[in-house]
């Protein structure tokens, strides 16, 4: 393959993510991840996540070079996330891509966590087709985005433009929230996907945050996922207290249903308003079932090409950093100083 050899750093969260690409092609996706330590917490604790970097970080970067058979000294650039993320778990990922790029006299490029979810997709379904819409998803962030330039995000500036987010929770929050509700294990995600297969014998009518005629006005493509979240709540308590059995299924079933539901409806929504024609979905979220299908079906009847990457790409990881990276050096970006900092509430 060709292109330029890229190890890439992702510790924004809970992940502790190193991936080795050279150009579009995934030679290693190495992710070592703290969730088990903060699901007793029901969430992601910052301190603990920092700590798991720390232990985690060279394990990882040894585990990836022998997995795509490679020396460190053997790559053309090192790429980090250097935001946004929590502050304390960025820092561990930025002071050891300096690290390392300065011990092997390679260049550095920070680059933006959203702007990494936008340019995995390349590994998996080659060049990104710009500009394009991404509509990422996940435990920290909601957001349309419209891409010209994937590297222009973060520090970099312009070419990754935000259109809308979420103005409360993010859409992996709601998931997350709702299946403790239910009393389903963290992260809640992947339970409430499952759990929703079952479900479907009865449908209960949740709102959809964001989508009167008023609201539409303001907010077109903003999202809002704590009235649902609630919604839901209530709906179990109300249950709860008749002291009928919650119907687990149904209730799961029908609280995606509403996410995705909105999520694709203002996608589509800004796709045809910017005569765009390529959508692509990336983040946590992005893994869920009924998503994916939903964006399918609709984006095809709407005359709009859909891309997902494989849900593995999907969540964090140090691939989408390499791939984002490599993008970078292709497109001849300049590379980052070595007093790159870790900017908590780096925007895209
Ligand atoms: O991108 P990600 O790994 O980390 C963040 O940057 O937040 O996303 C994690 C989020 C969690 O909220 C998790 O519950 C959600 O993605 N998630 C899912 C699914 N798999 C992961 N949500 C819905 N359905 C899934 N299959
Ligand atoms: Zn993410």
């Amino acid at each position: 393959p060709d292109g330029p050899l890229v190890l890439g750093i992702e510790t924004s969260c809970d992940e502790t993510g190193v991936g080795i690409v050279r150009g579009h092609t995934l030679l290693a996706d190495t992710v070592a991840s703290s969730v088990e330590e903060h699901a007793r917490f029901g969430g992601v604790v910052p301190e603990v996540a920092s700590r798991a970097h720390l232990e985690a970080m060279v394990p990882t970067l040894e585990r990836a070079c022998e997995t795509a058979g490679i020396r460190p000294g053997d790559v053309d650039a090192v790429a980090v996330t250097s935001g946004p993320g929590l502050a304390g778990a960025l820092l561990v990922g930025v002071a050891s891509a300096k690290a390392l790029a300065l011990a092997l006299g390679k260049p550095l490029y920070g680059v933006n966590h959203l702007s990494a979810h936008v340019a995995v997709d390349q590994l998996e379904h080659g060049a990104l087709p710009e500009p394009c819409l991404a509509l990422l998803v996940s435990g920290g962030h909601s957001s349309l985005l419209r891409v010209s330039d994937v590297t222009g995000g973060g520090p970099a500036g312009g070419g990754v433009d935000p259109m809308g987010a979420t103005i409360d929770d993010a859409a992996g929050e709601a998931f997350d929230k709702v299946a403790r509700v239910l009393g389903l294990p963290f992260p809640g995600g992947p339970h409430i996907d499952r759990a929703a297969r079952d479900g479907g014998t009865v449908t209960i009518d949740f709102p959809r945050g964001l989508t009167g005629r008023r609201d539409l006005e303001r907010h077109r493509f903003d999202f809002s996922f704590s009235g649902l979240k609630t919604a839901v709540a209530r709906w179990v308590e109300a249950r709860e207290r008749t002291g009928e059995p919650v119907p687990v299924a149904d209730v799961a079933a029908s609280f995606q249903e509403a996410v995705c539901d909105v999520l694709v409806r203002k996608a589509l929504d800004a796709a045809a308003t910017h005569g765009i024609e390529d959508l692509l979905i990336g983040g946590g979220v992005a893994a869920n079932s009924r998503l994916r299908a939903m964006a399918l079906e609709r984006a095809a009847a709407a005359g709009v090409r859909v891309r997902v990457p494989r849900p593995g790409l999907c969540t964090d990881n140090g691939a989408m950093v390499a791939a984002l990276g490599a993008e970078m050096v292709a497109r001849g970006r300049t590379p980052s100083a070595l007093d790159l900092p870790a900017d908590s509430s780096q925007p895209v």
